[in-house]
């Protein structure tokens, strides 16, 4: 079928889904309407789909107005979410498996049940009280996918301390900024990670980023993942597992008010150095576990496998949290799409007999291009649904998605969501939403997306704009941590009154919602966020670099590459030499995925009389698309825009 509009396709509802789906079309309908005439009835109902140890009286309490933001849900009821992920689960589910863990290497696996979870949590947690963590304090994890990962951010929550993970793939700058930006006396990591078959050096990118902190750091608990060696810091570095030896295998979880933070996530914008985002404690759990069961359908017995790294936000709500609080079992994969061969996905979805599968774009789209025979020799018999998330997924790839890995049975959600949102907001529900490829579709329960113009006035109707949500939702980040004015100013203050999302969005004839991507200066490369300005920081910090401007250009895999224009120093001269130091040079600072794909050498860059550089115009010559350029008569010098055009770089 095809939408009458656009000619897009349209996909229906399989018949057994609008039977067996928790949402099917009439009861999304009603729930939708309901999360808006009464919102707090609506989420009054769904707090209690958590444990409470005081019960919350209040419901929400939030405000986007200027001088007063703030988000309060839940504010006086108090819970703790490691005792809600594992505690209140073990009447019924000791013995079930909470985490099946898939390591790197193929004939490496384990499961854990939730009785072992208990135990592990417990003692992590004890081993933290150990090293002197208390409610309150912020606890830094740059670990590996190993359980290890899972027991740390539980054992934070379970004594109220708030965990800030920082992705492996960080290098020691990077990580040393984290560490310095919340303060954390104590940091987690492993001897070494262990990816597509080769080692990451995380116990020295772990030491490197203490020393450029200045030594704040007491305690670094280091995992034992491979048994690499290590240098070793005395009356600092502990190894975990002696540790554990110590302490017993109980704790008792804190009572946390709904409001406390749970944790920091550091992410990107279109300004400065990365934001230390903040989730709550009661209202993030709501969300998190009622998206995790609507979104994907979740049922008893089900085998749930989001690829993600517990390092991003999909890793916190989507592998961890949001599972874990639904009792869940949830498949944590320490290892790459590709290897060892491009069948790995599939192998691992046949081997743990694996229902419903999330993943990103970026992974889609590689493994497409090795055709369709590494997913057809599997059997993919147990999948049911497929997920997407992370950056717009163009129609031929959900498509193949569809047909290839799903054989037609299978719907897709593709949900938008961002890590200021902790969790799901525009959305496909399986057994409701009939599916247009390329279409996050609408939004979720108490979620009221509007799109605005440059000066911010809602459009109708079918219209394209800039994406804001109006309404507060549970899971929505508190403030930046120690930095609620950079809060109000990032995320509020562009269209006063509303949340401002950063991404453009059109709306079609049907109401359905497709996001367009970035409209500020934030790049999405494989899905993961990367802002323009910290790739040209980190450029200008390089002795031969005198000027840089970054902007995003398609990448038939990545969704967006990193293209950088840069200003020499006077004396220097452009060479390959230089533009691979260049690259090596930001893969070192930021790390790998800030690698810059396209390093084009140009003598001027195109400034306003003012100086202020025009990205537009750097952005269009990147995409190639230098006819439309539009008015470059306001350029202080617009011959640099003949020289940039002529020495393009290309991606082919
Ligand atoms: C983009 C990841 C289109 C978007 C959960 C957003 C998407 C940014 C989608 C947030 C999607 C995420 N369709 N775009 N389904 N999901 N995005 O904070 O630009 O890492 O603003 O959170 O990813 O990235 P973040």
């Amino acid at each position: 079928m095809t939408d009458g509009n656009s000619g897009v396709s349209v996909y229906d509802v399989p018949a057994e889904w609008s039977k067996r789906a928790w949402i099917d079309d009439a009861k999304y309908r009603e729930m939708y309407a309901r999360s808006l005439s009464d919102p707090d009835g609506f989420w009054a109902e769904q707090g209690k789909r958590i444990d409470w140890m005081k019960p919350f009286s209040k419901v929400s309490n939030c405000s986007f107005e200027p001088g007063n933001i703030s988000i309060k849900w839940f504010e006086d009821g108090t819970t703790n979410v490691a005792w809600n992920c594992i505690d209140r689960h073990l009447p019924k589910r000791a013995n079930q498996v909470a985490i099946i863990w898939e390591g790197d290497d193929p004939n490496e696996s384990k499961e854990i049940t939730y009785a072992e979870l208990a135990r592990e949590v417990a003692t992590f947690a004890n081993v933290l009280k150990a090293h002197g963590v208390k409610k309150g304090d912020t606890v830094t994890v740059y670990l590996p996918m190993i359980p290890e990962a899972a027991y740390a951010m539980l054992a934070c929550a379970r004594i109220g301390a708030i965990h800030s993970v920082v992705f492996g793939g960080f290098s020691p700058d990077s990580l040393a900024g984290r560490i310095e930006g919340c303060g954390s006396k104590v940091v987690i990591t492993a001897d070494e990670g262990l990816r597509g078959g080769r080692k990451v050096a995380l116990k020295s990118n772990a030491d490197e980023a203490i020393r450029k902190t200045g030594d704040t750091v007491k305690s670094l608990i280091v995992v034992k993942r491979t048994g690499g060696s290590v240098a070793w810091n005395a009356g600092r570095d502990v190894w975990y597992h002696e540790e554990t030896a110590k302490v017993s295998a109980t704790c008792l979880p804190a009572e946390m008010k709904a409001e406390d933070p749970l944790f920091i996530l550091y992410t990107s914008g279109s300004t400065g150095a990365p934001k230390g985002v903040v989730h709550s404690t009661g209202g993030y759990l709501v969300f998190a576990s009622m998206t995790h069961q609507y979104v994907f359908d979740y049922h008893d017995g089900d085998i749930y496998w989001c690829t993600a790294d517990v390092g991003w936000v999909t890793g916190h709500s989507y592998i961890l949290y949001g599972p874990l609080a639904n009792g869940a079992t949830t498949l944590m994969f320490e290892g790459v799409p590709n290897y060892p061969d491009n069948s790995r996905f599939w192998s691992v979805i046949d081997k743990h007999k694996v229902n419903i599968f999330y993943t990103a774009p970026t992974a889609i789209r590689a493994l497409m291009q090795s055709g369709d025979a590494p997913v057809k020799k599997t059997s993919r018999a147990s999948l049911r649904l497929l997920g997407s998330v992370g950056e717009p997924i163009n129609p031929e790839a959900w498509e193949w998605y569809h047909r290839v890995v799903g054989e037609d049975r299978c719907p897709i959600v593709d949900t938008w969501w961002q890590t200021e949102t902790g969790g799901i907001l525009i959305t496909p529900l399986p057994g409701a939403t009939k599916l247009k490829p390329g279409s996050a579709t609408q939004p979720f329960f108490g979620v009221v997306p509007e799109i605005v113009d440059a000066e911010g006035k809602m459009l109708e109707g079918a219209t394209e704009g800039n994406l804001c949500i109006t309404k507060s939702w549970p899971g929505q980040m508190r403030t930046v941590y120690g930095d609620h004015a950079r809060f109000e100013q990032t995320y509020f203050s562009t269209y006063k009154g509303k949340y401002f999302t950063g991404d453009g969005c059109r709306r079609d004839a049907d109401g359905y919602y497709w996001i367009t991507g970035r409209v500020d200066d934030v790049i999405n490369v494989s899905g993961h966020r990367m802002g323009t300005a910290e790739v040209e920081s980190s450029l200008v910090a390089h002795p031969a670099v005198s000027e840089a401007a970054v902007v995003g250009y398609p990448h038939d895999i990545k969704g967006q590459g990193i293209y950088a224009y840069v200003t020499l120093m006077q004396g220097q001269e452009p060479s390959e030499a230089l533009r691979k130091e260049l690259i090596a040079w930001v893969r070192k600072d930021i790390g790998p995925i800030a690698s810059p794909d396209l390093i084009q050498f140009a003598p001027g860059l195109p400034k306003t009389r003012s100086g202020k550089i025009m990205r537009r115009i750097l952005r269009k010559i990147a995409e190639d698309e230098p006819s439309s350029l539009g008015d470059t008569s306001t350029l202080a010098d617009p011959a640099v825009v003949d020289d940039l055009v002529r020495n393009r770089q290309n991606n082919k």
